[in-house]
């Protein structure tokens, strides 16, 4: 397992799906995506083509099962280099040693545009665009939460 289920508050996904200007050409993989609740609000706000996550947990794989999103069932970096070819949009709430994992896979496979948004932990080698800092309530009251937007 490369990280423990954390809930991402929605005020700081609406930030990050900003931050990386997603819309309804957009195919959204989130690596390790919990509940699905990511997922949900790139559906619901931002009308994207299509979202896909991808949970080892198999409860939460599960749980997070809807129609309007696909769950695949999972380790994250087994399925990375199927992935993020078609992926336009990536995010992740991860960690500091899964991001240095799983960003020589998002170099090598990755199309030029693709948009990595992540949750407080930084990738060293992609291209960043902005960081933006975000407080908002979430399991341990209310935080900081930094958001690190990418493009290839
Ligand atoms: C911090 S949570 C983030 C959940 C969701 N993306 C969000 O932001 O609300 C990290 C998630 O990654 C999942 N995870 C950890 N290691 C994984 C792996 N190797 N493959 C797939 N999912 C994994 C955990 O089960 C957990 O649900």
């Amino acid at each position: 397992m490369l990280a423990p289920f954390i809930p991402t508050p929605e005020e700081v996904i609406k930030e990050m799906l900003s931050c990386a200007n997603v819309g309804r050409k957009d195919i959204i993989v989130d690596f390790g995506s919990g509940d699905g609740r990511i997922l949900k609000v790139a559906k619901t706000y931002f009308h994207v083509k299509l979202a896909i996550g991808v949970e080892l947990n198999k409860i939460l794989c599960k749980e997070s099962k809807s129609k309007d999103v696909e769950i695949i069932c999972g380790d994250l970096l087994s399925l990375s280099e199927v992935l993020i070819p078609r992926a336009t949009v990536i995010t992740t709430y991860l960690s500091p040693r899964s991001n240095e994992l799983l960003e020589d896979i998002i170099l090598r496979n990755g199309k030029k545009g693709l948009k990595v948004i992540s949750h407080d932990f930084e990738f060293n080698k992609l291209p960043l665009e902005k960081i933006k800092k975000v407080k908002a309530m979430g399991l341990l009251g209310l935080t900081e939460h930094t958001i690190y937007c990418y493009k290839l």
